[in-house]
């Protein structure tokens, strides 16, 4: 089992992977049916002409820039599990910030809120929120009927269907009442930007916007204060590379950067 690991480690770092060795071991550990760490505890296991077959299918795919999410169907963040497939962005580790400051947030409240997620995706963002601040009600939304379909199973995997709600439409437009927090990751990245394949793989939907990115983020920025309740907040992911055109009209903000020192976050309050 150790030398098909190797093998396919080089393989995948000749095709560009970053990431080859965690890469190889998740997609071994898939196609074995057991954990990435059974893997060293059985590292003389034999694998039959059957596994092996299914191992090179997932190494082939990786090497073409299939994301390891896809393949493998799902993806941990914020140390939960969630269902992803190509419908969905994969749920990525610097929006963990985001959330991190969303329960902060109702932790500091300390009593019942409402909170909307706007662009949610997998529903990574309202599952985690509820998870971790079990005095949060969570409104997610998205206008991909097929994103809204993986994060319902994502809400009901996680036993939440009786705090976060789904609905479906652009921005704020299909959210019932005012919220105490909006939470938001919506695409940023501007139509001409140079991105490896994994990123290319999935929903464009998800990645771009117009105005060199900007275009939604400045569009929720306008909307939010409308929906919020006296008080309220509201967290955006952005990339630095939009900030400089944003217009924030909120009594103040600031930016929180993320785990690579990047500003990542934007936090804006009426
Ligand atoms: C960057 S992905 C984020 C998904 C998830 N929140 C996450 O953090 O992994 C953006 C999501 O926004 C959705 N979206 C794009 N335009 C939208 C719009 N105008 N209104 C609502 N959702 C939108 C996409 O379908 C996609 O699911």
């Amino acid at each position: 089992m150790l030398e098909v690991l190797t093998r396919a480690t080089g393989h995948l770092q000749k095709h560009g992977s970053t990431s080859a060795r965690l890469d190889a071991e998740v997609l071994l550990a898939h196609a074995l049916g057991m954990g990435r760490i059974d893997l060293y505890v059985r590292f003389d296991r034999p694998m039959s002409e059957e596994e092996l077959a299914r191992y090179r299918g997932l190494v082939a795919g990786r090497s073409r820039g299939e994301p390891v999410a896809y393949l493998v169907g799902h993806k941990e963040f914020m140390a939960l599990d969630f269902l992803v497939t190509p419908a969905v962005l994969v749920p990525n580790p610097d929006t963990e910030v985001l959330v991190q400051r969303a329960v902060a947030i109702a932790r500091e409240r300390n009593g019942p809120m409402r909170a909307a997620d706007v662009g949610t995706g997998s529903g990574c963002i309202a599952i985690a929120l509820a998870h971790y601040a079990p005095t949060v009600e969570v409104w997610a939304g998205d206008v991909s009927r097929e994103a809204l379909d993986v994060a319902q199973r994502n809400v009901d995997k996680h036993g939440l269907a009786g705090r976060v709600h789904l609905v479906e439409g652009d921005l704020l437009e299909p959210f019932p009442g005012e919220f105490d927090l909006v939470c938001a990751n919506l695409p940023y990245v501007c139509g001409q930007a140079d991105l490896p394949s994994e990123v290319r793989a999935q929903p464009a939907t998800a990645l771009f916007a117009a105005d060199g990115g900007a275009a939604l983020v400045s569009r929720l920025l306008a909307e939010a204060p409308r929906h919020l309740s006296h008080g309220g907040r509201l967290l955006a992911e952005i990339d630095a590379a939009i900030l400089p055109v944003l217009q924030v009209p909120f009594t103040g903000h600031k930016v929180h950067r993320d785990l690579g020192g990047r500003e990542r976050v934007l936090e804006a309050w009426s």
